[in-house]
């Protein structure tokens, strides 16, 4: 039996094109999904659009489209920077389309048929910019936009209904809501009575949603519609067999903006319709450039197109990967970008490449060497290499990502140290076996970075072990084949000269 893991990215509002937060949300589930797929379990990754609501009917009325033109025009944009930064998402969801429709009615229908909706006149405060109303609190802490005061007939979803058997259940699964200051910060907020949840827009306000199915009158709020496109992905009310597969989603990685939403609004509508809760939800933090946080709103953002053209996309990849502590914030500024990639990738990565094929094509005719008897200092360099996959499993398991790529590059830097110290082009005079001990060594050290650092850095890892002739090779010592010659192949990362 194979292990199964679905692992989604929120899904994205269509108001502006897409900066380099959603790009790292998504880069990250990416890497989690081929590291799943590398460890030969069953994959399926989400990604998709959040079409509906008052921001993007606002962003549509700015440029004088028809909502639904102006999503189809945004939309190929970000299917566009995902195909450009090896996204392989296996379905990528839009709210508009007919088969998410159809969930969210069927969904709102039997949450009404269960006695879990009611009607009742509602005043308070809204942030258009979250697209929700917000408690008094919540609009004193300073931290929400676009308030405004609203008095409306509306429908209402029993959530507070739900708030005991949440807090077991959160106090019950220490991994569900993670890292573990954000659990704490759930069961904060649900200290307080938690209240029912509106869970529909007057048409005459807002119209780009979906229809109630028990009053025309209405469109869903945002949020009961965009959460459930983590069950329409893999065929809630359509495909049993698969869904039943698929579902409860191994992981959902969201920014730490949404983990209300997420981690109390979402598992309570789970619980009315008798669905089992997500494994995980895990609350990264936010890029910031200064200390704001980086967002269309405040017009701060690093636009990630820009940084492939000028940088490459795995050098992309990899700063935003191996630069956040997941959980926490991160500065993002293209001085601590170029500095980053000059030491790992320019450096230590690409330099041994250089370095190992540049010997081998002098002493051995581009053709790998043959390895004699390994002294200490091989068997060191072995075990090394050998044991990084369980501690890199054990790190993607606990969602480490930068350290598991930290634990790589120290093997690369450990190799580079290591033909210093061995100094191959010195042996090689005296003793050319030793030397071919010594080469086999770092390239196959070399190959098994490589192997592991795929997940990352997909493209460049790719030429790397095409230049040694083992693609289809994983991360066993000894995979390397002796005798094989080394194709030709450019700097992997030539260095960026900073510009003063
Ligand atoms: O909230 N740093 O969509 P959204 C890190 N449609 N990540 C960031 C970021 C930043 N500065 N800015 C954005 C929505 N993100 C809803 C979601 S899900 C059912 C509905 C990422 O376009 C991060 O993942 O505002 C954040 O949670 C998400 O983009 C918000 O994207
Ligand atoms: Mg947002």
């Amino acid at each position: 039996m194979k292990n199964k893991f679905y692992v989604t990215t929120p899904i994205y509002y269509v108001n502006d094109k897409p900066h380099i937060g959603h790009a790292y949300t998504t880069i990250l589930a990416d890497v989690l999904a081929r590291f799943h797929r590398a460890s030969g379990d069953d994959v399926f990754f989400l990604t998709g659009l959040d079409e509906h609501g008052q921001k993007v009917q606002q962003a549509a009325e700015a440029r004088q489209m028809t909502s639904q033109a102006h999503c189809d025009d945004l939309a190929p944009r970000f299917l566009h920077l995902w195909e450009k930064l090896e996204i392989q998402h296996d379905d990528f969801i839009r709210t508009t389309q007919p088969r998410h429709v159809r969930v969210v009615q069927e969904t709102l229908q039997k949450v009404y048929d269960a006695g879990d909706v009611y009607e009742d006149e509602y005043e308070g405060w809204y942030s258009v910019s979250e697209e929700r109303f917000i408690t008094a609190t919540e609009k004193e802490s300073g931290e929400f936009r676009d308030i405004k005061q609203l008095k409306e007939k509306n429908w209402f979803f029993r959530m507070s209904k739900y708030q005991q058997r949440l807090i077991d259940h959160i106090n019950d699964n220490p991994e569900f809501i993670q890292p573990v200051h954000r659990r704490n910060e759930v069961l904060g907020f649900l200290r307080q009575p938690l209240g029912d949840l509106c869970i529909s827009r007057p048409k005459s306000r807002m119209s780009w949603g979906i229809e109630l199915p028990f009053d025309t009158e209405y469109v869903t709020y945002v949020w009961f519609d965009a959460l459930l496109n983590y069950v329409t992905g893999p065929g809630y009310l359509a495909d049993e067999t698969l869904f039943q597969k698929w579902w409860p989603a191994s992981i959902h990685l969201i920014g730490k903006d949404i983990l209300t939403t997420h981690s109390v609004y979402w598992p309570t509508m789970l619980f009315s319709l008798g669905l089992p809760l997500p494994k995980t939800i895990f609350a990264h933090g936010w890029w910031l450039t200064g200390d704001a946080k980086m967002s269309k709103s405040l017009g701060n953002i690093v636009n990630p197109l820009d940084l492939i053209d000028e940088y490459g996309v795995d050098p992309v990849r990899y700063y935003l990967m191996r630069e956040m502590v997941l959980g926490q914030d991160s500065n993002f500024t293209e001085a601590s970008f170029i500095k980053r990639y000059n030491s790992d990738l320019a450096n230590d990565f690409g330099n041994l490449l250089n370095r190992v094929s540049g010997l081998i094509g002098k002493y051995f005719d581009g053709c790998v060497p043959a390895p004699q008897e390994e002294t200490p200092a091989e068997q060191e360099v072995r075990q090394c290499a050998e044991s990084l996959d369980g501690r890199k499993h054990e790190l993607i398991q606990e969602l480490k990502v930068h350290e598991a790529i930290e634990e790589t590059l120290a093997l690369v830097r450990k190799m580079n140290k290591y033909l210093e110290s061995q100094a191959p082009w010195k042996v090689a005079k005296e003793d050319l076996g030793r030397a071919g001990t010594i080469l086999y060594t770092a390239c196959e050290a070399l190959r098994i970075s490589a192997v592991h650092l795929e997940p990352v850095m997909p493209a460049k890892t790719k030429i790397l072990l095409e230049v040694l002739g083992a693609e289809t090779t994983g991360v066993k010592w000894g995979e390397l084949q002796s005798g094989t010659k080394l194709k030709a192949h450019e700097a992997l990362f030539p260095r960026v000269e900073i510009e003063k």
